[in-house]
């Protein structure tokens, strides 16, 4: 490992949804216990950290993401002192562990928000947005409609009228998620003292839920209408998305994250912006998702498109963060294929993941291959999933138990899940894998070591070699005298890479998502790629 290593910058980084990734008290939940349990097999795989999905106390309305104290941790995943436990034996290992910090709003059940809607003139009442109904628009009731035309991202008005007090509160997501007033002082002390809470007992750094989404436009002006399909998607978002205070905010974060050592954050931006979210380069976060990817067909143009372009959009000195799939989406390995076809796409896209210039984000069970789940109607829990059914099913199905073997509930826990498992649990577990060579685990891990042991593919420049409609997307990744190449056939049939367009010369196999035992072998010239290869190699120049 090379001395000036980063683990935010050079590391990979591994997504745990804590309540599917392992049960230890047979609940149906998952729970801190149950993933410190598993952090030989995260350690065997390469990782160099884990971003723990919340685990603060939460009525769950948003499983978590509805936060209604920032300073412990919900007893369905343990107590405080698990929580040290497992940091302290994943540093041991050499894991670090971000945690996901939701501050753009708050549970109704959070005491700062109970106070606020007790009466007008509680101390708390501008600690959220509360305003008076609108006398012109449709009425809900007798005191009239919501204060503007405002969407959730979840369905439904961004407003929830309060009988109380008269007055409607914004909730941008479901009403149980009422969003704070950011540009009260107040709450801005009151959650950098929630990060201090944690950064003081050793956590290694956040990742920031909707990052772009913390200060609304103070008139709070009507969103103009857009072609989408619901109602979020056919509104603009210029009033409460990337406002410039968003990015004053972030720079002060970074400092309050500076005092520590080596802390970072990663924000979760809107795909087109991330690149704006690191200020000069290194003032503002350490990271912005880019999720561009994940909205693409399997194409090597489209997808290569995307990555040029946010890496032409990058300030100098900033690193790039890449990711396929999260708790948000369906599992990229669905998305992008089925059957074998899936199987042979899942190592190509984990080559380009592990590849790129940037740091790249693992989403639990994509390194077995565990596909979407389909979740019947009458178990979908997902809120989004539940009022948009069938033209939306939530996000159920990417957030299924972790399948560590074929005994019952996948060896996820003693009692019955809270969510169903995939019925290919037999078929793709953790613990089968293991003992096949070949397995897409196995391949995860030896990309993983490949990339660590590999300064070129840890650290080096990007640049794209093809310009010209292609089946193949390849690329070359450089740093002092050392080279990579990656080329990666999207297509089901053989295709040809001349290795000139990579400066030629003799170049050495170092991975090859087909043939494995090809590896090492030389090659120039022309070479053939078999249907759906990802091959990196390498070369001393
Ligand atoms: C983020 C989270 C998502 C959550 C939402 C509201 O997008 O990733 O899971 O529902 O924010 O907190």
């Amino acid at each position: 490992m090379p001395q000036d290593f980063l683990w935010w910058r050079d590391g990979v980084i591994y997504q745990i949804y804590p309540r599917s990734f392992a049960d230890s008290n047979g609940d149906g939940v998952g729970d801190l216990r149950g993933i410190r349990s598993r952090l030989d097999y995260l350690r065997d795989l390469g990782v160099d950290a884990i971003w723990l999905s919340p685990i603060y106390p939460s009525p769950m309305k948003d499983f978590g993401y509805d936060v209604a104290d920032y300073c412990s941790v919900d007893p369905v995943f343990g107590a405080l002192a698990d929580f040290d436990d497992l940091l302290r034996q994943a540093h041991a290992r050499g894991i670090r562990v971000i945690l996901d910090m939701v501050m753009n709003h708050t549970s109704d059940q959070h005491p700062w928000f109970i106070e606020s809607r007790s009466s007008r003139d509680n101390p708390k009442r501008d600690w959220y947005i509360w305003r008076d109904p609108s006398p012109s628009r449709r009425p809900w009731n007798r005191h009239g409609g919501p204060p503007n035309n405002w969407a959730s991202v979840f369905g439904g008005s961004a407003w929830e009228f309060d009988a109380k007090t008269g007055q409607s509160y914004l909730h941008l997501f479901v009403p149980g998620q009422p969003d704070l007033n950011w540009r009260n002082p107040e709450v801005k002390q009151a959650l950098f003292d929630a990060c201090r809470f944690w950064l003081d007992r050793g956590v290694d750094g956040f990742r920031l839920d909707v990052a772009h989404m913390f200060y609304k436009h103070p008139d709070l002006p009507d969103a103009p209408p857009k072609l989408g399909l619901r109602g979020f998607d056919r509104q603009h978002h210029f009033y409460y998305e990337h406002l410039p205070e968003t990015h004053t905010l972030w720079k002060e974060f970074r400092r309050l994250l500076d005092e520590y050592s080596e802390r970072a954050a990663v924000g979760e931006v809107a795909p087109d912006a991330a690149a704006d979210y690191y200020g000069n380069g290194n003032d503002e976060l350490h990271l912005a998702f880019n999720f561009s990817p994940m909205g693409l067909p399997w194409n090597p143009r489209a997808i290569q498109r995307a990555v040029v372009n946010h890496e032409a959009r990058l300030p100098a000195g900033a690193w790039p963060c890449w990711v396929l799939s999260n708790h948000d989406v369906t599992r990229h390995i669905s998305r992008w294929g089925s059957g074998a076809l899936g199987d042979a796409r899942a190592r190509v896209a984990a080559t380009l993941l592990l590849t790129l210039r940037g740091t790249p984000f693992t989403y639990y069970g994509e390194e077995i291959g565990m596909r979407q789940a389909n979740i019947p109607r009458a178990e979908i829990v997902d809120p989004p999933g539940k009022r948009y059914w069938p033209f939306y099913k939530g996000r159920d199905g990417c957030r299924t138990p972790m399948h560590w073997n074929d005994g019952p509930h996948g060896g996820f826990g003693a009692g019955k899940p809270w969510l169903r498992l995939s019925r290919d649990v037999d078929r793709i577990n953790v613990q089968r894998q293991q003992g096949e060579p070949e397995s897409l685990l196995n391949f995860y891990r030896r990309l993983i070591a490949l990339r660590r042991s590999n300064p070129a593919l840890q650290r080096g420049s990007f640049r794209a070699l093809i310009d010209r409609p292609s089946d193949v997307m390849a690329y070359l990744r450089e740093v002092e005298g050392q080279a990579a190449l990656i080329c990666l056939n999207f297509a089901s049939d053989e295709a040809k890479f001349d290795l000139r367009l990579a400066g030629g010369g003799e170049w050495r196999a170092l991975s090859s998502s087909v043939t494995h035992s090809g590896e090492g072998m030389k090659v120039t010239g022309e070479m053939t790629l078999y249907p759906n290869e990802a091959l990196v190699l390498g070369r001393t120049a």
